[in-house]
This record gives structure tokens, C-alpha cells and sequence, in this order.
């Protein structure tokens, strides 16, 4: 098999980068190890940035979201007893964010994929790729127990934090910058209406909460809990009981229940790779970079990747210039580094630290008293919340 750019991995990295490619005429063939059904259905985050949502939108592949999607204008952050609205529209001259979950997101992209006639191969195994430092790299894989052989011009190593892609790079090329954070969030997707109008992040003595959403019968909760914590511990009263006691604070304000539909608890990392390219290899989104989901940023940031990695591709195809190639990298780090700073902010501004002592917890408060007090401040956590802009 032949094609202009291999993506291994059918995230929102990989199949934003193919649907792009396909705008400009340029080919390509996306590998994904999991079912279609399990990408299309797999629980994920679901905030878009102002910039994500606008791209979606304006490449045709938006409709369903600009209907079924939310759009927020601010978020509410909580502490000591009292709620403080961050006012996104009028700290960023109108912009705000797209509540609208990640599968659904794929889910669209991959239907546009199939009628543009695009080819994604699903449950696909053992797959290597070889010659990154040559001119037509491979994909070797099997597929219905065919050992297959892919040769293109690019790989696009959008496979996630546990994909293959990154561990093929030679040892020593890599810089490695991580931080695990010392404890975890356990999320339940519930069928209950959202208790408020817009996402709550709360700072509590007993640790986080986040009270988000996924549509008017939908509610999305999380709660700090510890970095090995067994969800077998964890039976739906005990979840509710404590999302009470973190998120009903302001007087009179309760939190509606629902059946909980899903459950499970994600660790919590920073980690970034430099260089994001390796030959003709480039890594885009999680294969690259995690950020912890305080700050919404993991499927944004995979998309801003490509974003960067589409417009290089079309421009070495379209004139043989390698400029955008060749500064895919350190582009794409400027950003990378700025929505870390914003995500680390976010998680040691809103969660309980076990060696923190009385006065982190009154560091924190005050910084919150500022950040909801000051214009300056919170404009600051607004501009990042919706997105940076693009350079
Ligand atoms: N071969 C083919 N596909 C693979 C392989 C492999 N060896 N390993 C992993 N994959 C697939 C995974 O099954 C997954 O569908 O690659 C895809 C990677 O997708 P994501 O993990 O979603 O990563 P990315 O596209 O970078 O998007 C990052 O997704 O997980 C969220 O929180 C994360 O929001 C962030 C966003
Ligand atoms: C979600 O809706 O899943 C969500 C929202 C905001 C976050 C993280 C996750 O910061």
C-alpha cells in the first residue's frame, strides 16, 4: 500500500490531521488498533476551546455540533462558601467555549472521513513503524491477519501517550519533562440534569470537585480522590455523598442525582517530549504531551498540534519548502509549554496537596479570592480557558 501521509491512531489527533489533509488534496490512510465502535464510544473529556470549535465548524465538520453542543460564556469557580462566575465573553472580547463530548467529535470526523471517501482501517495489530529517517518511511501492521506493508512520505504518530510511535524514536533523541501529581480524579457520567447552567471547578477541604455536563439529561461529575484508588471502594451512594458535601456550599443550592452510566478514575500527569519530530515521523497530541484535565486542554492542544502539522504538509507538497516542517517542532512546543503552565496552574490552584499544611490552604484560598476579585487576574484565566491564539 502506498499513500502521501500515515497516521497511526484514529484520536482527535489523527483524524483531525486526516480530514485537514483531505481539505488541501493530500492523501492519507489512518491505522487504529481499537473497533470503531469502541473509538466512537469511548468516554473522554468534552471542552472545546473557542479556536477547536471554530475549525470544526468552519472545515465542515460542525453541524452536529453547533446543534447538540453547549456553548459557554464562563465557568464558575468555588471556595469557601460562595460561587464567583468567570465571565469569559467579557474578559476575551466575546469569545467562550463548546461544551460537546470528544466521541462525538470523532464520531463526526469519522463519518466525513468514509464519505470523502477516506480510508481508515480499524482493529488493526502489531503495528511498527520502520525507515523514519528516510525519504518513504513504512507502516508495517496486520489486518484481518494479513501482514501489511504501508509506504508514505509522512508519519503522523498521533497513537496517544501509549501508543508505539514515540518508543520508536531512538533512545537519547527524546527530552523527557513529566510531573505526577499525587492523586487522581474518579468521574461518573450520570443521567441526571446538570445542577447548573454552566461547568462548577470547587476547591474543598475534603479535595476538587468538578460539576460538568453533556447535554440537559446529561451530567458529567469528577472528584479528586487518591492516586490508587480502587473505584471498587467507590459504590454510587458513597460518589454522591461526596460530591454533596464538596459542591453544596452555596445556600439553597442542591445537587440533583441521577443513575450513574459510567464510572472510572484517570491519573493525573504532565509530560511533554522535545523534539515532536523524529526523520519523517512527527508526534501530534497525546503521543507528545498530557496535560492534567483541570484545564480542559488535551483534545485542544492535540488539535492545535495538527493544525501546525497539516499546514507544513501542505506546504511542502504544494511548493517543496520544508520551513514549517522543519519549525513543526519548536511551533508546536511554544504552545505545548503555555497550556502546561495554564493546566499545572489550574490543578495546584484547585486541588488539596496531602503534604500541604494550613498555610498552602490559605495561599490557595487567597489566590482564588484574587484570580475571582481581580479584573487582570481573571481575564488571564479566561484567555487561556478558551484558548490561546494561534500564531
Ligand atoms: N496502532 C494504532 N492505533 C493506536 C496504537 C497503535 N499501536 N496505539 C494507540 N492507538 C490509538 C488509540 O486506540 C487511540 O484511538 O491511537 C489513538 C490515540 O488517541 P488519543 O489517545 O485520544 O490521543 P490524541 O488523538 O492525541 O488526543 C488527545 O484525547 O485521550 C484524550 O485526554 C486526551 O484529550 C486528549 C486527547
Ligand atoms: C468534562 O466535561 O469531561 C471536563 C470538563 C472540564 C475539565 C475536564 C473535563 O476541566
Amino acid at each position: 500500500m502506498k499513500t502521501q501521509v500515515g497516521i497511526v491512531g484514529a484520536g482527535p489527533a489523527g483524524l483531525v490531521l486526516s480530514h485537514l489533509l483531505h481539505l488541501s488534496g493530500i492523501e492519507s490512510v489512518v491505522l487504529e488498533t481499537h473497533s470503531r465502535s469502541y473509538v466512537e464510544e469511548r468516554v473522554r473529556a468534552g471542552v472545546l476551546e473557542q479556536g477547536t470549535a471554530d475549525l470544526l465548524r468552519e472545515t465542515g465538520v460542525g453541524e452536529r455540533m453547533m446543534r447538540q453542543g453547549l456553548i459557554h460564556h464562563g465557568i464558575e469557580l468555588q471556595f469557601g462558601r460562595g460561587r464567583h462566575r468567570i465571565d469569559f465573553a467579557g474578559l476575551t472580547g466575546g469569545k467562550g467555549v463548546m461544551v460537546y463530548a470528544q466521541h462525538e467529535v470523532l464520531k463526526d470526523l469519522i463519518a466525513a472521513r468514509l464519505e470523502a471517501g477516506g480510508t481508515l482501517l480499524f482493529d488493526v495489530e502489531d503495528v511498527n513503524v520502520q525507515e523514519l529517517q528516510g525519504p518513504k518511511p513504512k507502516i508495517r501492521f496486520r489486518k484481518d491477519s494479513e501482514e501489511e506493508e504501508l509506504e508514505c512520505d509522512f508519519i503522523g504518530g498521533c497513537d496517544g501517550f501509549h501508543g508505539i510511535c514515540r518508543p520508536s524514536i531512538p533512545e537519547g533523541v527524546l527530552k523527557v519533562f513529566e510531573k505526577i501529581y499525587p492523586f487522581a480524579w474518579l468521574g461518573i457520567l450520570a443521567e441526571a440534569p446538570p445542577s447548573s447552567q454552566e461547568l462548577i471547578y470547587a476547591h474543598h477541604e475534603r479535595g476538587f470537585a468538578l460539576l460538568s455536563m453533556r447535554s440537559p439529561k446529561i451530567s458529567r461529575l469528577y472528584l479528586q480522590c487518591a492516586p490508587d484508588e480502587d473505584i471498587a471502594n467507590w459504590p454510587d451512594s458513597r460518589i454522591w455523598q461526596e460530591l454533596h458535601a464538596r459542591l453544596e456550599v452555596a445556600e439553597g443550592w442542591k445537587l440533583t442525582e441521577g443513575p450513574v452510566l459510567q464510572k472510572g478514575i484517570t491519573g493525573m500527569r504532565s509530560f511533554v517530549v522535545e523534539p515532536m519530530q523524529y526523520g519523517r515521523l512527527f508526534l501530534a497530541g497525546d503521543s507528545a504531551h498530557i496535560v492534567p484535565p483541570t484545564g480542559a486542554k488535551g483534545l485542544n492542544l492535540a488539535v492545535a498540534d495538527v493544525r501546525v502539522l497539516a499546514a507544513a504538509i501542505v506546504e511542502f507538497y504544494a511548493s517543496g519548502k520544508t520551513e514549517l516542517l522543519e519549525r513543526y517542532s519548536e511551533t508546536c512546543l511554544r504552545r505545548v509549554w503555555k497550556v502546561q503552565r495554564f493546566s499545572w496552574w489550574m490543578t495546584s490552584m484547585l486541588h488539596r496537596f496531602a503534604d500541604d499544611n494550613s498555610f498552602d490552604m490559605r495561599r490557595q484560598l487567597a489566590e482564588l479570592d484574587y484570580v475571582t476579585s481581580s479584573r487582570a487576574a481573571s481575564q488571564t484565566l479566561a484567555e487561556n480557558y478558551v484558548g490561546l491564539p494561534f500564531e
